[in-house]
Order: structure tokens, then sequence, then C-alpha cells
């Protein structure tokens, strides 16, 4: 099963996404994660994403659809996937589409999970991240059990650089010019399903249950 994630900054795209992973045995692609073990680890292609990703930017498609095609190749995507953040544009979902049709396949499941912009600037400033692991958080909604700590591996939570709130709204302006297409993208190609966000985590994901099956 190939399933994208759709939604705005913050919507739960990759709360949803692990939470799929871990249940149907599929492994989460985050083109976002890939970036910030990146920059992390001080690589020239961490270099290169952070400059984009400080100001709430796109990385350029060629350099992000390279890694992506890079990750689906490995041996664990053989029968499937979760991408969470990608495709982010129209160019990025063609080549995708040009790739998988090469081989005989296709998305199966477009999962667009909808909050207002509203909610996603309050969620953003909640939001902590595992400097380690990259779990993550939100201090009201989906609060560690120790303030500061992450549960998966004990390592730090952080606000990341890139969640400041100006930079969310730069990253909203983006998704609405940029990203949104996708989702008439995939409804013509009759993939296209659609999840209340603003539900609990627990509830969205017994929503997804019911459409992935
Ligand atoms: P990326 O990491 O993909 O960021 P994003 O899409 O902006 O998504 P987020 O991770 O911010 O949000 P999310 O929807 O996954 O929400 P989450 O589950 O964490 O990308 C970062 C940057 O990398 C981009 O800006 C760009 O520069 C670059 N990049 C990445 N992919 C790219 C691409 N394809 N092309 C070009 N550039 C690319 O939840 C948010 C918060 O809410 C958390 O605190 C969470 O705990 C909480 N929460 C989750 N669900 C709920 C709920 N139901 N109720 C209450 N709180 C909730």
């Amino acid at each position: 099963m190939k399933i994208v994630m759709l939604g705005a900054p913050g919507a739960g795209k990759g709360t949803q996404a692990k939470m799929i992973a871990a249940g149907y045995g599929l492994p989460h692609v985050s083109t976002g994660d890939i970036f910030r073990a990146n920059v992390k680890g001080g690589t020239p292609l961490g270099m290169e994403a952070k400059a984009y990703m400080d100001k709430g930017k796109l990385v350029p498609d060629e350099l992000t659809v390279r890694i992506l095609l890079d990750r689906v190749a490995q041996d664990d995507c053989k029968n499937g996937y979760v991408l969470d953040g990608f495709p982010r544009t129209i160019p990025q979902a063609e080549v995708l589409d040009a790739e998988l049709s090469k081989m005989g396949e296709k998305i199966d499941f477009a999962i667009d999970v909808e909050v207002p912009d509203e909610n996603i600037i309050r969620r953003m400033s909640g939001r902590r991240a595992c400097v380690n692991c990259g779990a993550t958080y939100h201090i009201v909604h989906i609060p560690p059990k120790k303030e500061g700590i992450c549960d998966a591996c004990g390592s730090e939570l952080i606000l990341r650089d890139d969640d400041k709130e100006e930079t969310v709204k730069n990253r909203l302006e983006i998704y609405h010019k940029q990203t949104q297409p996708l989702i008439d993208f995939y409804n013509n190609k009759g993939v296209l399903k659609e999840v209340d966000g603003t539900k609990d985590s627990a509830a969205v994901f017994e929503d997804i249950k019911k459409i992935l099956g």
C-alpha cells in the first residue's frame, strides 16, 4: 500500500503517518525528517536545505525529488510506504507518478488531514521535537511523560527553528499556493480521502483506519 499524506504544516501529517506506519507495518518516509537529519549531521545537503527551511521556504524540487526517489528505492519500501511531506508541489507529484507508472504502480490513497489555519498557529508553538529520534509531542495535547524529555529515547525535546510564528505564517502561505493544488491533483485520480484533523489524534487515526481498511 502506497499512501501520501496531505495537509498544512502542523495539520498532524507526521503524527498520523507514524501511527499508520506502526499499525500497517509500512516505512514512514518524511522528507522533512531526512532534511533535518542532514542539517544535524552538517552534510552539504543539510547546509543547502537549511537555508530554505529556516525561512519557511520549500527546498527546490530537483534536490527533493532526487532524495525521495533514492529513499523509496530502498528494500524496505518494496511493499509500500507512507509519504509525509512529499509531494509538496505539482512537479514533485508528477515525477512520483511517472516513476511509479514505469513499474505499473500508483499511489493508493492520498489522505488530506484538514485543519484551519488559526488552529495551526496555536499548535505549532506547542510542538516539541526530539533532537535525537525526531518523535514529536505537543505540550498540551500530546505531552511527554516527563517534561522536556522524549518518551521514546530519553533525549532533549526542543522547539523547531521553523516553528516560530512568523516562519509558520510563511509556511502556511506557501502551502496554500504550492501544495494545496495537490488536493485536486489526487482527487482527479480518484484516490483523495479527507479527514477532520481537528479531532484528537486517536480519533483522527480511527477515521483513517476506516479508509485504509
Ligand atoms: P516538514 O517536516 O514536512 O514540515 P511540515 O509539512 O511543515 O509539517 P510539520 O512536520 O510541520 O507538521 P505535521 O503536519 O507533520 O504535524 P505534526 O504531526 O508534527 O518540512 C519541514 C521543511 O522541510 C519544509 O518547510 C521545507 O522547507 C522542507 N521540505 C520538506 N519536504 C519538502 C518537499 N517535499 N519539498 C520541498 N521542501 C520540503 O503535528 C504538529 C503538532 O500538533 C505537534 O505538536 C503534534 O503533537 C500536534 N498534533 C498532532 N495531531 C494533533 C491533533 N489531532 N490534535 C492536537 N494536536 C495535534
